[in-house]
C-alpha cells in the first residue's frame, strides 16, 4: 500500500504535494519522491529519497511549478532505495508516474520493453508503466495510459503527467483506491481523502476500470472503452484524523476491514507459482517454523497446513526459545515469520538457524527489513503498513503465505497432482470472499463482546488447525482489552484448567465441522457442566452446535483446512468490540510496541 498525490492549479505544487503526502504516511513510509513540471523549462524536476517523507523534504530545493505528482512508498518489489522510490520516468524523462498496487505481469512486460530498447533504472514493477506509456504515446497522455494499462495485469492506482501536456494529469484505477479532490481553479488526485481535505471537502471516488483526465478546471472520467461516466461528488464530513483512519474509529478496525483486499494482495501473482531461488532443489525432510506472538500463532497454523498437505514433519518454536535450545542432528527447512522483520528474537533465531546449517525462508510484511538480509529466501505478505500495535491483517496475510508456500513446496516436490493444485488454488481464492462474509455480519459478535467486556477471565479452546486460533483469540483479547485470557487445546482443559472454570468465566470454543468435532462437543459439555457460558464459532450450516452453547458465531461453510482465516476475523472483531466496550486505547495498548526490537 503506498500513497500517491497529484496537483494541478495555481499554487506552487511542491508545498501542496509534500503537505498532502504527509497525510498519507500511514500508507507507507520507506521512501518518497516528487516530480514538478517547471514552466518554460525543458527538464522535469524529479527528486526521490529513501526514508520518511521528511528526509525527502529536507533535501528538496525550491521547485517552481504548478503541476506535479508525489509518492510515499511501501515497497513490494525492490527494496527501499532512492532509485526504487517513485516517481518513475520514461527513457526521455518526459513522462513521470506514481503507482500504488502490484503489476503481476511486470517481468514479462519489462523483458519485452528492454528488447524494444527501453532502459530501466529500478528494480520495481512500477517502472514498466512509465515505459509502456512512452511506448504508446502519440501526443495524447490519456490514450497512451489507456493503451498501456490494457497490457497490464494486477492492481493499480496510477497517476501520470507529461512535459508536453502541461495542462493535464491522467490517472486510472484498478483495485487500489483513488479519489479526486475538486477545488476552485485547481484539482487534486490522491490515494485517500486525508491528502486533499485541507484544500477541499468535495471529492469524487474513482471506480475500478476508470480513467480520469484532469485539468485545473475540469475532470473527465471514462471507462476503458472511452465511455464518459458522470459521477456525483461527495462532501466529506470527517475530521482530518478520522480521514486517516478511513472513517473508522481506530486503525485496528480499519485494518480488520482491509483484510478482503489484503488477503487478495497477499495472493496476487503467486497462485500460479513463484520462485524461491535459494531453497528450491535443496534436500530437507522436515520443517521448523519460528516466530513471536501472533507470528508464532501463524506459524502454528502453518504446521497443520504443511503436515496436512504434504505430510512434511513440522515443528514450531518461539524464536526466543529456539535460539537457546540445543542443536539437534537434523537440518530442517527453517521458516521465520515476522510482520515487522525487525523482532530481535526472530532475527537472532534466523542467525542461529543458519549457524546450524539450515536453509531459511523469511515471511514478512516489510521489504528491506533486517530479516530479509538474514534469510536465504523471502516471501512478502504485502498487506500494507499495519499501524495498530495489534496484529490483524498481517496474521491473515501470514497464513495465506503459508498456504502458498505449502502449495509451492508440494508442487515442486511432486506431492500434489495438477488437479489437486487447481482445487487447492480455487479454495484459496475464496478466502477473500469468506472474510467479507464475516465482516458483513458484525452484530452477533458485538453482542458477545458486550458480555465478554464484563469478564475477568476468558478461555479460548480449539483443536487441530484451530488450536492456534484459540491462542490467537486469547492474545488479541488480552493485549487490547486487558482481560486475562488463555488459549488451550480443548482436550487439555480436563487436565487442570477446568479447576478455574466458574459461572462467570466465559469460554470461546472454536467448533468447526472437522474430524475432531464430536470431541469438541464433549469438551463443550465438560465446560457447560460447570455452568460456564460458551460462545462457539461454527460453520454456517451447523444446526447442531446451538444445542450445546449459549451463542454461535458463524463462519461460512468451508473445508476445515481453510477455516483459520475466517475464524481469525471473528476473533479479531470480538477482541476489538470488547476492548472498545471497555474504553481501552486500542491502537496503542499499554506496555506494548508494534515491533519488539529488543530482547
Ligand atoms: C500481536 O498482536 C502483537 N503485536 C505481537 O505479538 C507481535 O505479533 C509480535 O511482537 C511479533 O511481531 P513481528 O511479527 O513483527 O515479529
Amino acid at each position: 500500500m503506498c500513497g500517491i498525490v497529484g496537483y494541478i492549479g495555481a499554487r506552487q505544487a511542491q508545498s501542496v504535494l509534500i503537505d498532502s503526502l504527509k497525510r498519507l504516511e500511514y500508507r507507507g513510509y520507506d521512501s518518497a519522491g516528487i516530480a514538478v513540471v517547471p514552466p518554460g523549462q525543458k527538464k522535469m524536476q524529479v527528486h526521490k529519497k529513501k526514508g520518511m517523507i521528511k528526509n525527502l523534504e529536507d533535501n528538496l530545493p525550491a521547485l517552481n511549478g504548478t503541476l506535479g505528482i508525489s509518492h510515499t512508498r511501501w515497497a513490494t518489489h525492490g527494496p527501499p532505495s532512492d532509485s526504487n522510490a517513485h516517481p518513475h520516468v520514461d527513457c526521455k524523462g518526459n513522462i513521470a508516474i506514481v503507482h500504488n498496487g502490484i503489476i503481476e505481469n511486470y517481468l514479462e512486460l519489462k523483458e519485452s520493453l528492454i528488447n524494444e530498447g527501453h532502459v530501466f533504472t529500478s528494480e520495481t514493477d512500477t517502472e514498466v508503466l512509465a515505459h509502456l506509456i512512452e511506448k504508446y504515446y502519440t501526443n495524447d497522455l490519456y490514450k497512451a495510459m489507456k493503451l498501456a494499462l490494457e497490457q497490464v495485469q494486477g492492481s493499480y492506482a496510477i497517476l501520470a503527467l507529461h512535459m508536453h501536456e502541461r495542462d493535464r494529469l491522467v490517472s486510472a484505477r484498478n483495485e487500489s483506491p483513488l479519489v479526486l479532490g475538486l477545488g476552485i481553479d485547481e484539482n487534486f488526485i490522491a490515494s485517500d481523502v486525508p491528502a486533499v481535505l485541507k484544500y477541499t471537502d468535495k471529492v469524487v471516488y474513482l471506480d475500478n476500470g476508470e480513467i480520469a483526465d484532469v485539468t485545473k478546471s475540469s475532470i473527465k472520467i471514462t471507462d476503458f472503452n472511452g465511455k464518459t461516466i458522470e459521477r456525483p461528488w461527495h462532501k466529506i464530513e470527517w475530521s482530518l484524523e478520522d480521514a486517516e483512519k478511513g472513517g473508522y474509529e481506530h486503525f485496528m478496525l480499519k485494518e480488520i476491514f482491509e483484510q478482503p483486499r489484503a488477503v487478495r494482495e497477499a495472493m496476487l501473482g503467486k497462485l500460479s507459482g513463484f520462485t524461491l531461488d535459494n531453497v528450491n532443489g535443496i534436500e530437507f525432510n522436515s520443517a521448523k517454523i519460528l516466530g513471536c506472538g501472533t507470528s508464532y500463532h501463524a506459524g502454528l497454523v502453518g504446521k497443520y497446513i504443511l503436515e496436512s498437505i504434504m505430510g512434511l514433519p513440522t515443528s514450531i518454536e518461539t524464536s526466543s526459545e529456539y535460539r537457546y535450545n540445543s542443536t539437534t542432528l537434523d537440518q530442517p527447512l527453517v521458516i521465520l515469520i515476522s510482520q515487522s522483520g525487525e523482532t530481535a528474537d526472530t532475527l537472532a533465531a534466523a542467525r542461529e538457524a543458519r549457524r546450524r546449517g539450515c536453509k531459511t525462508i523469511g515471511i514478512t510484511n516489510v521489504v528491506g527489513s533486517t530479516l530479509t538480509r538474514e534469510v536465504d529466501d523471502v516471501m512478502f505478505i504485502r498487506v500494507g503498513p499495519e499501524i495498530s500495535v495489534c496484529a490483524t491483517k498481517s496474521f491473515t496475510g501470514q497464513i495465506i503465505s503459508l498456504y502458498l508456500l505449502a502449495s509451492h513446496l508440494s508442487r515442486t516436490r511432486g506431492f500434489l497432482k495438477a488437479d489437486e493444485i487447481r482445487e487447492f488454488s480455487n479454495a484459496l481464492r475464496q478466502q477473500s470472499r469468506l472474510v467479507e462474509q464475516v465482516l458483513n455480519n458484525p452484530e452477533p459478535i458485538k453482542e458477545c463482546a458486550n458480555k465478554l467486556a464484563k469478564a475477568e477471565n476468558v478461555f479460548f479452546i480449539g483443536r487441530n488447525i484451530n488450536y492456534p486460533s484459540a491462542l490467537e483469540g486469547a492474545l488479541k483479547l488480552k493485549e487490547i482489552s486487558y482481560i486475562h485470557a488463555e488459549g488451550y487445546q480443548a482436550g487439555e482443559l480436563k487436565h487442570g484448567p477446568l479447576a478455574l472454570l466458574m459461572p462467570q468465566t466465559p469460554i470461546v470454543a472454536i467448533a468447526v465441522k472437522d474430524h475432531t468435532y464430536d470431541k469438541m462437543i464433549s469438551n463443550i459439555e465438560e465446560v457447560t457442566a460447570r455452568d460456564s457460558p460458551v460462545i462457539a464459532i461454527g460453520h454456517e450450516s451447523d444446526t447442531e452446535l446451538e444445542k450445546y452453547v449459549d451463542t454461535v458465531l458463524r463462519i461460512p461453510d468451508v473445508p476445515p483446512l481453510f477455516t483459520p482465516v475466517p475464524v481469525a476475523v471473528v476473533l479479531q472483531l470480538l477482541a476489538y468490540y470488547t476492548a472498545r466496550n471497555r474504553g481501552c486505547p486500542i491502537d496503542k495498548p499499554r506496555n506494548l510496541a508494534k515491533s519488539v526490537t529488543v530482547e
